[in-house]
């Protein structure tokens, strides 16, 4: 018993960090997981390119007609070339990501195209979205599971998501893109998380044997 009470100033301490560091991670705007995220995509836009190019996802250029007109939502937006598309078909767009560079890039972007558009630093695994405050969100190329209710939240009713994404198909044929399988979708993943919403596309497959992602459209009924 002697030897089992020795050991408990060192239970406290560790329970003291854990708490610690569990307060900490709610006052600061980046959490620790994303500090390292942050780290490693700001990286990778220091660049003076556009990584991901200039030009929109070719979904959203197809579908872009589909949308409801007014306030959007590019979540993760990266260099910004999904929500310039939308800031030059006429919506009011709201544009974040974790990457202060990324950001920089968008906003750039953003006067080549003589747009405006309201770009901010969020991480998401901490930021909150306003409540039924779009009329579209856009999400291209981030997966993050535990997001999905508040996307949903975030849509005024009549609202639409526009999403795209990897599947587990792409690591598997060895293609380009993550190969962490936390950012994968598995079949019918992405028609799942939404299936509560009116699903007006949906679509997974191999696009020009470059990329493996499912696409979805769907709407927040009234
Ligand atoms: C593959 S890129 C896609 C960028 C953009 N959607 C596009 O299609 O060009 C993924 C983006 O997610 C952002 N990201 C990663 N973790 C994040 C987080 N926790 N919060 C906000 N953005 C994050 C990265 O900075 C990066 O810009």
């Amino acid at each position: 018993m002697r030897n089992y009470k020795k050991y408990i100033p060192y239970y406290c301490s560790f329970l003291y960090i854990i708490i610690f560091y569990t307060l900490l991670s709610h006052v600061l705007p980046v959490s620790f997981a994303g500090e390292k995220d942050k780290i490693f995509w700001d990286k990778k836009y220091e660049t003076e390119a556009y990584i991901f190019g200039k030009e929109p996802v070719e979904f959203l250029r197809e579908h872009i007609d589909l949308l409801p007109r007014g306030k959007a939502l590019d979540i993760a937006m990266g260099e910004g070339r999904n929500a310039i598309f939308l800031a030059k078909n006429g919506f009011s767009v709201d544009g974040c990501d974790i990457s202060e560079s990324a950001i920089k890039k968008a906003l750039g972007l953003a006067i080549e195209n003589n747009v405006k558009i309201h770009a901010f630093v969020a991480d998401l695994e901490t930021y909150k979205l306003p409540k039924d405050t779009y009329d579209v969100i856009a999400c291209f190329y981030y997966l993050q599971r535990d997001m999905v209710p508040q996307m949903k939240e975030a849509l005024k009713p009549g609202g639409m998501i526009i999403y795209e994404t990897y599947t587990l198909e792409n690591c598997e044929l060895g293609l380009e893109g993550p190969k962490n399988k936390d950012y994968l979708l598995k079949p019918n993943e992405l028609l799942d998380l939404f299936k509560d919403l009116k699903i007006i596309y949906y679509r997974e497959l191999v696009l020009n044997n470059k990329k493996a992602v499912a696409s979805l459209i769907a709407k927040k009924l009234p």
